[in-house]
């Protein structure tokens, strides 16, 4: 039993969702620049009206100590997940916890894992899950993040591993300074692609609506093996990327084309900083990390049969120069798997280097003792 005063909840309504979404507030609210919840989206998700809603179940937590919101967390089951990789796997996202509260913490992790093996799930993890959430930073601690990923605080990895979690996954963030020699050689990576017969071209110049169709089907063959994907449909991925038509994202996003058949895809964005981060009066951000000067490729895939052609390379040299047409002087390649030796080695051959590291943990629920 917690000590009296440590309560968890189950929050229903639009208030107490509300209320758990804005969490992230009181936790990050002293830092120079962080990323804000979206926090319509947020409640839209839990409330089970989000385009992801068909296929997951969701049921946020969240822990008080003496009436004040001190942790949350949302347990999720993904059907679609599970079908694809033929797991039963329970996922823990949205966590978010203050400092000093590790019984509250460690009561409500316990009660989240409950309730994913009451669900018939073997294990469970935290830290990814496909458009839901991402992983927990292990440096870089009071930067802002590139866009999409986790700036938490250390002491997550404590209350983590306190509640039985191990090391799963390293990630790891690369950065790409966009100097004129670097920019001369991505030029030359785009034509040595068109020579063999590879056409670039941005969303927007392909048609931004075909081209989501053309991301979606490229994604969905490129990463089905790859770790934490699940497929997603081409009406999903229209709901979620068409209101992007008329910005940035149409021109930075690049598709390959070899003989009329598409056959690489990449979705990038320009630096979000200025318009989506909170940054503190008077704060200058560092160039690398935000202010209008670091763009980002987020997504990168290539159909299995044509790989090693440097089809990557040249969508990415591609889009990495429109960056700097726009003003960008570094571009992100965000979040590879430690092991994904094919897009570390695609990065690397951008001329970008590690600059942030991340963490996926999983706890197995069945077959252990623990
Ligand atoms: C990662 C991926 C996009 C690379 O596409 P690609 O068109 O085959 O890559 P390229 O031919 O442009 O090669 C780029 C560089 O990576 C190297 N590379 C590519 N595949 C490699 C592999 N399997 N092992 C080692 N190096 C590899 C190439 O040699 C080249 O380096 P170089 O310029 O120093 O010679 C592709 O493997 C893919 O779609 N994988 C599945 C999805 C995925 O993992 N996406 C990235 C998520 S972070």
């Amino acid at each position: 039993m917690p000590s009296p005063g440590i309560a968890i909840e189950r929050p229903k309504g639009r208030a107490a969702l509300e209320e758990f979404a804005r969490l992230p507030y009181y936790i990050y609210n002293r830092r120079d620049a962080w990323w804000p919840p979206d926090i319509l989206n947020e409640v839209d998700l839990l409330a089970g009206r989000s385009p992801l809603s068909p296929h997951i179940e969701i049921e946020p937590m969240c822990a008080r100590r003496n009436g004040k919101l001190v942790a949350r967390v949302s347990v999720v089951v993904n059907h679609r997940y599970n079908r694809h990789w033929n797991e039963r796997l329970g996922q823990l996202v949205h966590f978010e916890a203050m400092p000093g509260e590790g019984e509250a913490v460690a009561t409500m992790l316990e009660r989240a894992v409950e309730r994913v093996r009451e669900r018939g799930m073997t294990a469970v993890r935290t830290g990814f899950a496909a458009f839901l959430d991402y992983p927990y930073a292990i440096d870089n601690y009071n930067e802002l993040p590139s866009f999409l990923l986790r700036g938490n605080p250390p002491y997550y990895h404590c209350y983590l591993k306190n509640a039985g979690f191990e090391t799963e996954k390293g990630q790891t963030d690369y950065t790409a300074a966009l100097t004129g020699e670097i920019l001369e050689r991505y030029r030359g990576m785009v034509e040595a692609a068109a020579r063999g017969g590879v056409r670039v071209v941005s969303w927007r110049g392909f048609g931004f609506l075909a081209a989501i169709d053309g991301w979606t089907d490229v994604t969905n063959s490129a990463f089905e093996r790859h770790w934490g994907w699940n497929p997603v449909s081409r009406a999903e991925s229209r709901t979620m990327l068409s209101s992007l038509w008329d910005t940035p994202v149409a021109d930075l996003s690049v598709l390959a084309v070899v003989g009329g058949e598409v056959v690489g895809a990449v979705f990038s964005v320009p630096d979000l900083s200025a318009t989506l981060a909170y940054v503190k009066p008077g704060m200058r951000l560092a160039p690398e990390r935000g202010g209008g000067t670091r763009g980002a490729l987020i997504n990168i895939g290539v159909v299995e049969k044509m790989r090693g052609r440097g089809i990557a390379r040249a969508m990415a040299a591609h889009s990495f120069l429109e960056m700097a047409r726009r003003g960008a002087r570094y571009a992100g390649y965000t979040l590879v798997l430690d092991d994904n030796w094919a897009s570390r080695r695609t990065a690397e051959s951008l001329g970008a280097h590690v600059t942030s590291n991340f963490l996926t943990y999983r706890r197995e629920l069945a077959g252990r003792a623990r």
